[in-house]
């Protein structure tokens, strides 16, 4: 295992497939490189699928034992079934997807080997969901959890971003999970550094008050500084879970990040927030690849308490260490 300078282990990859989505979320980050919208179509940046599997190989040699596909929409990736099924065994794989392709291929991903999923539901309603996302694929999305589940994978998590177009209807998607068996629910804090919308943050502090008052169990995973709330169901459920991923401003937070992010394009990635510290895998070696995943987890530093520091007026601002650097990307 690898450890960087602040003794975090890097114990997960993030691999981003590709940037194309058949979505359009107003709050989308698109793992911190902007724009997801343009060609459908499948395009030469992107990693194929050799060049996927080459990299896993190699983090599955530092003991990296969990995957999540991202993208983008990763299920636009025709070869995800094959990148899943080469993917190292010892390796966990889950997946981040907005559904809609779930309905086709549920069970063929879960034959190649998926164990995970979430799915990215920020509404109950069919007009508010297109609204968030500009698509009108809400009943889509629907049969995509239905399928994810009928195919065995257990739980599905929903992902729903807390922000001022969504936080009304947080009640509800929890309702939603308590009555039904199978579902989890990520509560996920929106993240403005990425799409500099910042009127639209709400404050994460309430849904938690809310959900401590609703809750009938709390467990806090200090892993992860994460909270969990267990919700009780009606008669014909046996409740469910609602998680708190709160990365705001929040150094407790980055201290327990684990992760290490490869873009569609096959740029090694330290950190979601930061593009100035990118390395290219293009077509690297193996052995080339495990220098590069050594220096970007040598390089890798906590976001918020080390690169982002308080000043004097209680505003966070880049530490001076890293201003140099940052100058030269
Ligand atoms: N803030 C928080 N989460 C975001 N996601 C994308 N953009 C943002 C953002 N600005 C997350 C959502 C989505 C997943 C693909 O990425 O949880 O489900």
């Amino acid at each position: 295992m690898l450890t960087d300078d602040f003794g975090r282990e890097v114990t997960g990859v993030r691999v981003s497939l590709t940037d194309r989505c058949n979505f359009d979320c107003v709050y989308c980050h698109n793992e911190g490189l902007g724009d997801t919208r343009g060609p459908m179509d499948p395009q030469d940046d992107e990693m194929d699928t050799d060049d996927v599997v080459r990299f896993l190989e190699v983090a599955a040699e530092f003991g990296v034992d969990a995957v999540k596909f991202t993208g983008g929409e990763p299920m636009l990736r025709q070869d995800l079934e094959e990148i899943i099924a080469r993917t190292p065994a010892r390796m966990e794989v889950s997946l981040t997807t907005n559904g809609t392709f779930l309905p086709d291929r549920a069970d063929a991903l879960v034959d190649a080997g998926l164990e995970r999923v979430n799915v990215s539901q920020d509404a109950l309603d069919p007009a508010d969901f297109a609204e968030i996302t500009k698509s009108g694929a809400y009943e889509r999305v629907l049969e995509g959890v239905d399928a994810a589940l009928a195919a065995g994978l257990d739980p599905v998590k929903l992902n729903m971003v807390v922000f001022e177009h969504t936080a009304g209807y947080v009640p509800e998607m929890v309702d939603h999970v308590a009555e039904n068996d199978g579902l989890q629910l990520q509560l996920i804090e929106y993240m403005p550094e990425l799409t500099g919308k910042p009127e639209w943050n709400v404050d994460i502090q309430r849904v938690h008050d809310w959900l401590a008052e609703r809750a009938a169990e709390i467990e806090h995973r200090e892993m992860h500084d994460r909270k969990r709330y267990w919700v009780g169901g009606g008669p014909d459920s046996s409740g469910g879970m609602v998680e708190i991923v709160d990365p705001v401003e929040n150094p407790t937070f980055c201290a327990n990040c684990h992760r290490v992010r490869v873009t569609h394009e096959g740029y090694l990635k330290g950190c979601l927030n930061r593009n100035d510290d990118l390395r290219a895998m293009g077509e690297m070696t193996k052995p080339e690849i495990r220098e590069a995943f050594r220096e970007t987890v040598t390089n890798r530093v906590p976001y918020y308490g080390e690169y982002m520091v308080r000043n004097g007026d209680d505003e966070w601002e880049v530490n001076e260490k890293y201003i140099d650097e940052y100058a030269e990307v």
